[in-house]
């Protein structure tokens, strides 16, 4: 796929899980090259965010190799994973319990999960607003969820090197390392993620209360927390 053309539905679903299933046997080391390893720091950091009891039963949308749910689960959670590019699944890291699906339709019993983890995937979906509804769906009134995604740096300054960055370095990163066109159409996919203010009320308008937002190093990636409402205890529908 190009960064030039950005697609919609179905062209995208079919685009974006063709694209992970090239990328996924590099994935991991090309991420650790681009973000010069904070990657990893970020996922710990939205494992804290998530905030729920070792043994809570946590879903991890968008799983990809697993390499958030690895760190959940060293965290002590039960861990299932949910993807749609085999490719992704097939090159897991860890034996994490995994299933093939579209995270705007995920195969879980209402209120099945305690939490919900979800890392550098909003982007990537086709119908962002159905999949945070999932998310909000498949998770008890109560329970939580953590999402990780980029962002934009709000100082002029860092957001200039973060651009030279991402839309410069990235993608001669990613020719040299995996697939150039993939690494292009990272930067260029920021454009499909709501700003600010909005990306939280998609959060609220799905369900979850409480949504906040933390932005890490200088806003460089972001995490959204939630807490779902509901009645605890309430039994599922
Ligand atoms: C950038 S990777 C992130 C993987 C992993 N969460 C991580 O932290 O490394 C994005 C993942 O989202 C998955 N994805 C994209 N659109 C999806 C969708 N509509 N339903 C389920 N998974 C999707 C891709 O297959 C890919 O594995």
């Amino acid at each position: 796929m190009t960064g030039r053309d950005l697609p919609t539905g179905r062209e995208k679903t079919a685009r974006v899980r063709a694209m992970f299933d090239a990328i996924a046997p590099r994935y991991d080391v090309v991420n650790r090259v681009i973000t010069l390893g904070l990657d990893q720091y970020w996922r710990q950091r939205t494992v804290r965010a998530l905030g729920l009891p070792a043994g809570a039963a946590v879903l991890d949308v968008a799983c990809g190799t697993g390499a958030l749910g690895e760190l959940a689960a060293r965290a002590g959670y039960r861990i299932v994973g949910a993807d749609m590019s085999a490719g992704m699944l097939a090159d897991r890291r860890s034996p994490m319990a995994a299933v093939q699906c579209d995270a705007s339709a995920l195969p879980f019993t209402t209120s099945s999960f305690d939490g919900v983890i979800c890392g550098y995937a909003l982007r990537n979906f086709t119908d962002l607003s159905a999949s945070i509804s999932e998310m909000a769906r498949v998770v008890r009134p109560g329970g939580r969820v953590a999402v990780l995604e980029v962002a934009t740096p709000p100082n002029p300054l860092v957001r200039a090197g973060h651009a030279i960055w991402f839309r410069h370095v990235v993608p001669l990163i990613g020719a040299a390392l995996s697939d150039p066109d993939a690494y292009r159409y990272l930067p260029d996919s920021v454009a499909y993620l709501p700003r600010g203010e909005a990306l939280k009320k998609a959060f609220r308008d799905a369900g979850f209360a409480t949504v906040g937002q933390h932005f890490l190093q200088g806003g460089l990636s972001q995490i959204i927390v939630g807490t779902r409402a509901g009645v605890v205890g309430a039994a599922a529908p």
